[in-house]
Formats: C-alpha cells, sequence, structure tokens
C-alpha cells in the first residue's frame, strides 16, 4: 500500500528518498513521485510504475536540495498515471503534499471548491487536499501550519500527510490519522516514514505519531501538537531492533524463500523467555489481564487475510482448552457486526503489521464497548499494538515478501503459547507435554525445508493449472485456506480451501482429470480422509497428499506425495506448523516457474491501510 518518505537534513533529498521508497516497494505500488522545494520553488518528478523508472526520469537530476517528500502510490481513487501519482500540488503550486489513506468527504470539498472556480488535473482525493489547503490559506489570514491544521479539521477519512509550502520552504508539516506515520530521529536530520524500513539505513531512533497529531518540522527541530488544541506533546523516541541485514534477501533468491526458510529461527525467536524450565508459560504483555481473559464471557478473534486463518486455528486451540465458544471475524465485517460485544467480552486482534484498518477500527469499536482487546502483533510500536489493553509481540522478524509466511506460522506459535498460558491456569496438567512437543517444531521444521527440491519437482507439473483445491479436517480445515491463499496470491491460479468433507456438497462438480486437489492428512480423521482421497481418485482428480501419517494405502492412492517423518508424536493440535510448510513451498515454486514476482504480486499490498 502506499509508501511515504521525507527528508529534512544536510544530505541530497532525492537520494535519501528514492532509497527509502525503495525499502518501501515490497508493500505494493502502482506509481512513484518525489518532490524538493530550492528557492522557494517546487522541483516534481512522478511517473506511473517502478521507482527504478522514476530515476530514469531526466527531471530527476534537477533536485539538488536537501528538503523533500517522496510517495509510493497504490491506487485507490483514479487510475494509475503520472497525474495521479503523488506529491500532488495546488493550482499556485504554492504546496507540495503527499498522502496515504482515504479522504471520505472528498466529493462534497471538490464541489465546493470548483463552486469557487479550482480547477483540478487528476482524480485523486489527495488533489481536493492540497486545493482544498491552498483555497483556505488564500482566503485566511493563517500561516503555513495554521492552514494545515483547519483544513484537517474539515477532513473527514483517514490521511498520513507530509506537506511543503513554497512561502515556508525550510519547513515540512506532517499528520497522521489512520494511516501510519513515524519520524526518524538523526543526526542534525529528520527523516519521516510511513514504515521503519524505509528510513532503517540511516536511524534507529524512532518516534511514532499517534492519530490526530500534526507535526512542524525545520532543520533539526521538530514540534508535535495535538490537530485540535494547542499544547506540545512530549513523546518518547523508541530505538528499534530491526537491523539491515533482516530487511535484506541476502543470498535467497525471494524474500519469500529466505522467509520460509528463516522459520525454524523465527519460531525460536518467538518462544524464548517464554516457557520457563518447568515448563510454565509467561508472557509479560498479558501477565495483568489473566484473570480477565478467563472470566471473558465470550471470545472474538478478528483478522485479515493470512491472519484470519491463523484465528481459525487459534479458535481451535481456545476452544479445545477453555471450552467456550470462539468466534472468528473477518475485521472489514466485525467493525461493523458487533452487537454481542459488550464489557464481557475479550476480543483479540490479530496481525502481522499492526496497521490494517478494518482490523484497528474493529479493535477501536471493541474498545468503545469496553471490550478487553488483546493484540498479537508483529511490528513493535504498531497502531494495533498501541491500540489494544494488552497484547503479545510476535517476534518474527520483519516480513517483507507480500504474501505471509513466516507471520503465519507465529501467529499459529503464539496462539498455541497463550492458550497453553491459559490451560495451566486452568490446572490442565497436559499442557507441559505440548509445550516439549512445541520445543521440537523447529527441527522438524528444518526436517521440511530440506524437501524444497523435491517440492519444486512436484511443481513442474502444476504451472499450467487453472484452479487447485485443498481439503483439510479440524486443524486441518485452515491449513487448506492458507494454501490455497498463498497459491493464488503468487501464482494468480484459482485456488479454494474446503473442509474435507464439504467437498461432497458442491466443489466435486469441478473434479476432472486436470484438477489437482491437494490433501492434508494427519492421524485426525484418517479413515475419513482417505474416503475423501478415494472421491477425487475416482473421479480423475490428481491428487497431492501432504500427510504426517507414512502409509502405503495413501501413498498408493496419491499422485504425488509429501510425508513427514517424526512427527507421530506431535499433538494434532500442533501439526499446522509442520503442514502448511510444504504448502508454502509449492506455492513458491510453482509461481516462480511461472515467472512471477513472489515478493511483490500483482494489486497486493503488504499492509492494507485504507478500508
Ligand atoms: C494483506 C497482506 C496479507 C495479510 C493481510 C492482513 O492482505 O497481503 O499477507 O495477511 O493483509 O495483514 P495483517 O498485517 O493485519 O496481518
Amino acid at each position: 500500500m502506499c509508501g511515504i518518505v521525507g527528508y529534512i537534513g544536510h544530505q541530497r533529498a532525492a537520494d535519501i528518498i528514492i532509497q527509502g521508497l525503495k525499502r518501501l516497494e515490497y508493500r505494493g505500488y502502482d506509481s512513484a513521485g518525489l518532490s524538493t522545494i530550492e528557492n522557494k520553488m517546487f522541483y516534481t518528478s512522478k511517473c506511473k510504475g517502478k521507482i527504478s523508472d522514476l530515476q530514469k526520469l531526466p527531471s530527476i537530476v534537477k533536485h539538488n536540495n536537501s528538503i523533500g517528500i517522496g510517495h509510493t502510490r497504490w491506487a485507490t481513487h483514479g487510475e494509475p498515471n503520472t497525474n495521479n501519482a503523488h506529491p500532488h500540488h495546488d493550482y499556485d503550486k504554492k504546496f507540495s503534499l503527499i498522502h496515504n489513506g482515504i479522504i471520505e468527504n472528498h466529493y462534497s470539498i471538490k464541489e465546493y471548491l470548483l463552486d469557487k472556480g479550482v480547477e483540478f488535473s487528476s482524480d485523486t482525493d489527495t488533489e481536493v487536499l492540497v486545493q482544498f489547503i491552498s483555497y483556505l490559506y488564500k482566503n485566511n489570514n493563517l500561516d503555513f501550519y495554521q492552514t494545515v491544521k483547519l483544513a484537517l479539521q474539515e477532513v473527514v477519512g483517514t490521511y498520513g500527510i507530509v506537506i511543503m509550502c513554497s512561502d515556508e520552504p525550510q519547513k515540512v508539516i506532517a499528520a497522521k490519522k489512520g494511516s501510519p506515520l513515524l519520524l526518524g530521529i538523526g543526526n542534525d536530520e529528520i527523516f519521516l516514514a510511513s514504515d521503519v524500513s524505509a528510513i532503517l539505513d540511516h536511524t534507529r531512533n524512532i518516534l511514532y505519531l499517534d492519530d490526530d497529531e500534526i507535526v512542524q518540522i525545520e532543520s533539526n527541530n521538530y514540534k508535535i501538537n495535538h490537530i485540535t488544541h494547542e499544547h506540545e506533546i512530549i513523546k518518547d523516541i523508541k530505538e528499534i531492533e530491526y537491523t539491515l541485514d533482516q530487511i535484506e534477501k541476502g543470498n535467497y533468491k525471494h524474500f519469500m524463500l529466505k522467509e520460509i526458510f528463516e522459520q525454524p529461527k523465527s519460531i525460536i525467536d518467538s518462544i524464548r523467555g517464554r516457557i520457563d524450565a518447568n515448563n510454565n508459560v509467561k508472557l509479560g504483555g498479558i501477565d495483568d489481564y489473566v484473570s480477565r481473559i478467563l472470566d471473558a464471557e465470550h471470545i472474538f478473534i478478528t483478522a485479515c487475510g493470512t491472519s484470519w486463518h491463523a484465528a481459525q486455528i487459534g479458535s481451535y486451540l481456545l476452544e479445545d482448552i477453555l471450552k467456550k465458544p470462539i468466534k472468528v471475524e473477518y475485521a472489514s465485517e466485525f467493525r461493523y457486526h458487533n452487537k454481542s460485544v459488550n464489557e464481557k467480552s475479550l476480543v483479540i486482534a490479530i496481525s502481522q503489521s499492526g496497521e490494517t484498518a478494518d482490523t484497528l477500527a474493529a479493535i477501536n469499536k471493541a474498545k468503545n464497548k469496553n471490550a478487553l482487546t488483546l493484540g498479537i502483533v508483529n511490528v513493535v510500536g504498531s497502531a494495533i499494538a498501541r491500540e489494544t489493553d494488552c497484547g503479545i509481540y510476535m517476534h518474527a522478524g520483519p516480513e517483507i515478501g507480500v504474501a505471509s509466511t513466516k507471520a503465519f506460522t507465529i501467529q499459529v506459535v503464539i496462539l498455541t503459547l497463550l492458550a497453553n498460558l491459559l490451560a495451566q491456569k486452568k490446572g490442565f496438567k497436559q499442557s507441559k507435554k505440548y509445550l516439549d512437543s512445541l520445543k521440537k517444531i523447529p527441527n522438524l521444521v528444518t526436517e521440511l525445508l530440506s524437501m524444497s527440491d523435491d517440492i519444486f519437482n512436484i511443481s513442474k507439473s502444476f504451472i499450467n493449472a487453472k484452479n487447485f483445491l485443498y481439503l483439510g479436517r479440524g486443524y486441518q480445515f485452515p491449513v487448506a485456506l492458507e494454501g490455497a491463499l498463498k497459491l493464488k496470491e503468487i501464482s494468480y491460479i484459482h485456488a479454494e480451501g474446503y473442509p474435507a468433507a464439504e467437498m461432497k456438497h458442491g466443489p466435486i462438480a469441478l473434479i476432472d482429470n486436470k484438477m489437482p486437489v491437494v490433501v492434508i492428512v494427519t492421524e485426525h480423521g484418517f479413515d475419513k480422509i482417505l474416503s475423501n482421497i478415494q472421491e477425487v481418485k475416482s473421479r480423475g482428480g490428481k491428487i497431492i497428499t501432504i500427510s504426517t501419517v507414512d502409509s502405503s494405502i495413501l501413498k498408493q492412492l496419491s499422485d504425488y506425495y509429501i510425508t513427514l517423518n517424526n512427527c507421530s508424536d506431535i499433538p494434532n493440535a500442533l501439526t499446522p506448523l509442520l503442514t502448511s510448510i510444504p504448502l508454502q513451498l509449492l506455492a513458491y515454486h510453482i509461481a516462480v516457474l511461472k515467472g512471477c514476482n513472489v515478493d511483490q504480486p500483482r494489486n497486493l499490498a503488504k499492509s492494507v491501510t485504507v478500508e
């Protein structure tokens, strides 16, 4: 989704901005641009396409100053083209603005401005905002800062904005509501970004803006205020732990492959310090809330995309232990459909980025209803981490590939820890056995990863497939959903996940000798899923089996067979941590063989910060 980079300092701003925008490429975008200011005049370069296209523009050499703003756009209002790319100027070219988010009342503001004779040159809500700021500036006796503040008070919607004004060329103003924005504090220089990875090359000292905050930056000074009050806000600067090699590909061909292979280490990192020598679970971020969690009358888990699949596994884990119904809700629905949420509810939000707009809104609605909110989030200091009452950080390390892999696994690990912590508080003895098994998972995942070449060979048979079906029972049903999502996200092959028994109620009509069916098999419901496989087989479907059970019948029935050895003693509830790995590799290899850009699949964004 859109990315923001800004710079005020002593280096060439264009270089810093382009480097930062490249770091944000993984978020997904379709056009890019930047503005710098010199002698009270804006130099702006923008184009449809990649940052490498932006760098080739002849105008790029004109950016010599050390103040500037840059943007990668993921189209919402208006097609991806040069006119719609950011930065946007007002008609008089007095302002230059970059914006993430959506100005929801842009139609009414535009009508008002059209009435006043203002002319527009793009289809974007962002241009409406900059023209509005310019109109207010011309017609009120206010300075740059006061005008931006006034305009933002009229705006409905979400924004992370950075703006410059040619009358005050030493100053940059930024403000945030709903979209992420942060300041990086360097040596006599200040960076602005929507995502910390954009500026990690320069500083680890980060100051996160909160909603409704506005900051004025001039040389190496900054001043933060609330959009509606006058008093200054003093905030802590946080030191970020990420290192550059965590956000670089290293020797891997793709970030996605690197992240798949990082899973054993990420699992160890996410468990570290959380299980003591006596196998007691300790989760510092929810310590003070455990009794409220156990007393909750209703539990909801809300998330989007891959995180929603982890939530589904979490609901099985928690329900098995707490013997309470757990509802898993798509955040985009739950934010509007939450009538039964009240002060006796626990709402768990799962989000890799911690910035997903729907998940954030769902949490805020739950808070308004006095529910207890718990975040399972990867990005430290992100909005969902800050908004929830309590939480558990994932410690998966940064995930750059748009298709989530290690984040999914770690979300399941965290949910396993949470379920086991609650189990221990309720006196369930078998929890310690579970935790012994959890500690074995990193080695088993390493063994699975060594099958990558075998899976590559299987993948060669499917590059021309048009559809795929994924089947699983119990804990393997969400794994099937996630396997199907992975494949469609990066290879553009249509794929669906189904509870294996549901196949009879529809998808079986699709089965013919061109239909590959991935079946995920564990001890649990083994005989029943064998029958499902036979149903596929007798209709000519091609069966790819991923199994934790080494069975000769299964092998005979399968066209392709991947067995996970040494895991017969792993409890059923932990098997998704294993079975999901070959599915990630299958999707990866098929997509790479098809020549797809697996790290930046078309139309997708890593962090969806608009509704
Ligand atoms: C986007 C990403 C997915 C991710 C989903 C939820 O669609 O492409 O990979 O699962 O958002 O993101 P979150 O950051 O909330 O986990």
